[in-house]
């Protein structure tokens, strides 16, 4: 492998700060969109095309035909999170840059790092006898329309003999995984109103209500100091694992003191007391704030009652909880826990179903076994805390769906000094390579 011209190439990749969710970097988003394009070429792909937006396509396409040869499909983003706080980040997000043998930039890991591992394996081998299908999106990050989109439009895109989604970690380092659930996804503002507009805090203080106060109290009823939620409905279908699961997950090289420690890097851990931490993180579902909007919140001191306040909320899904019947469950608890003199509003932006997956398949067996060529193990079936959203729409033709990945837990997604080990890199490559090889030849 040439590891330099690799890495040269990777970080034209890095440099495009293509952030789907801000419309300013709208032009990046195309940019990054044209970047796999000229990509799939280059592989000898045809039927090369951008579907579903301008801005930020679906990028689709076909490599060269093999007939009778097993076909997959694979799945990846060309979008990337935000990249503030940026004086958090040692260099900054879109000039990547290679210390102790790990690049670090904005989408090193999330995606764009795994996007160019699963493209680089195909360069690297012989041309493995595999029909490959691209779908490389653009809106991963800020809810997958485009493609959940083009998907209802023309379903028969997924029919497959398999999918492969690079997009996730190894559970710990040297032990790989293939992931059999993801979390669902519920974003909301919740907004508070409760005069016509700001108020003297000194005329009117001690007798009129104040939206941020307000807002407080009603996302401390939304969610207790205990950590439960809530929210009328919210558990009645959330099932717990197994016992065979569970005691399978006490076999993961996991600690809770050293989550809280290494990774977490605070002073305690909150949640529901009576699971344990894994369970807390992928078989529970959660509410989250996000950020507080309204008020003063400029330099100095303004003496002001603010007449409304907005919390960006979302609450993360797990297995038989649906995004539809949630939005409305939570749209009722926010009516039924603001008080009659304030106007409670909620808005919703996105949202993804949870993902059950079944790794039976003998697809999974041959990742196995290509991770086990290459790094000494093979990949241990866990569960996942993020979310995919249109995954359950890339399983709904009934092909096996794989969720792997080759980051690793420590790599900091939508967090300031983002990183990919290169270990894991070139690690990836083979593994992939040799994946698409046993594939290939299991027909
Ligand atoms: N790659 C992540 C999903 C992920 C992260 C899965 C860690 C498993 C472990 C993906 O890019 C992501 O961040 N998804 C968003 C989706 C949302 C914005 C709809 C997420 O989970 O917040
Ligand atoms: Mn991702
Ligand atoms: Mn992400």
């Amino acid at each position: 492998m040439d590891q330099e011209r690799l890495l040269r190439e990777l970080s034209e990749f890095l440099r495009i700060p293509s952030v789907s969710t801000l419309p300013a970097h709208n032009q990046d988003c195309r940019a990054a969109a044209e970047w796999v394009a000229a990509e799939l070429r280059r592989l000898g792909c045809r039927d090369v095309e951008f579907l579903g937006s301008d801005t930020h396509p679906v990028v689709s396409g076909k490599g060269p035909d093999v007939p009778g040869a097993p076909t997959l499909i694979i799945y990846g983003h060309y979008d990337v999170q935000p990249p503030d706080p940026l004086a958090e980040w040692i260099n900054p997000p879109f000039e990547p840059t290679i210390r102790d043998g790990k690049i670090y930039g904005r989408g090193t890991a999330d995606d764009k790092g795994q996007v160019f591992c699963l493209l680089k394996a195909i360069a690297a081998s012989p041309r493995p006898p595999i029909n490959f299908r691209f779908l490389i999106e653009g809106e991963e990050e800020y809810g997958s329309k485009v493609l959940f989109d083009l998907l209802k439009r023309e379903p028969q895109r997924v029919r497959a003999d398999a999918v492969l989604v690079a997009d996730m970690s190894y559970v710990a380092p040297a032990w790989p995984a293939v992931y059999t659930t993801l979390r669902g996804l519920c974003y909301a503002e919740i907004t508070v109103r409760t005069s016509k507009t700001d108020l003297h805090s000194g005329e009117y203080g001690g007798a009129a209500p104040n939206a941020h106060e307000e807002l407080c109290r009603l996302l401390t009823r939304l969610k207790g100091e205990d950590g439960k939620i809530n929210i009328p409905g919210f558990y009645t279908p959330v099932k717990r694992p197994s016992k065979a699961e569970l005691a399978a997950w006490k076999k993961l090289p996991f600690t809770e003191k050293d989550f809280l420690q290494k990774r977490v890097q605070g002073k305690a851990l909150v949640g529901l007391k009576k699971y344990s931490v894994l369970e807390r993180l992928w078989a529970l579902p959660t509410f989250e704030i996000h950020g507080i909007l309204g008020g003063f919140t400029g330099e100095g001191a303004k003496t002001v009652i603010p007449a409304e306040a907005t919390a960006k909320v979302s609450m993360r899904l797990v297995p038989n909880q649906k995004l539809a019947t949630v939005e409305r469950q939570l749209a009722a608890a926010v009516q039924r826990f603001a008080p009659k003199y304030v106007t409670a509003t909620v808005r919703f932006l996105h949202g993804a179903d949870p993902a059950q997956i079944k790794v039976d398949h003998p697809a999974f067996t041959l990742l196995g076994e290509a991770f086990k060529e290459v790094t000494g193990r093979a990949s241990v079936p866990a569960r996942a805390g993020g979310s995919i959203p249109v995954v359950p729409a890339l399983a709904s033709a009934g092909a096996p769906v794989i969720l792997t990945g080759i980051g690793l837990p420590d790599d900091r997604l939508h967090a300031p000094n983002e990183k990919l080990d290169l270990k894991q890199l070139w690690d990836g490559i083979e593994v992939f390579r040799r994946f698409y090889e046993l594939l290939g030849e299991s027909r």
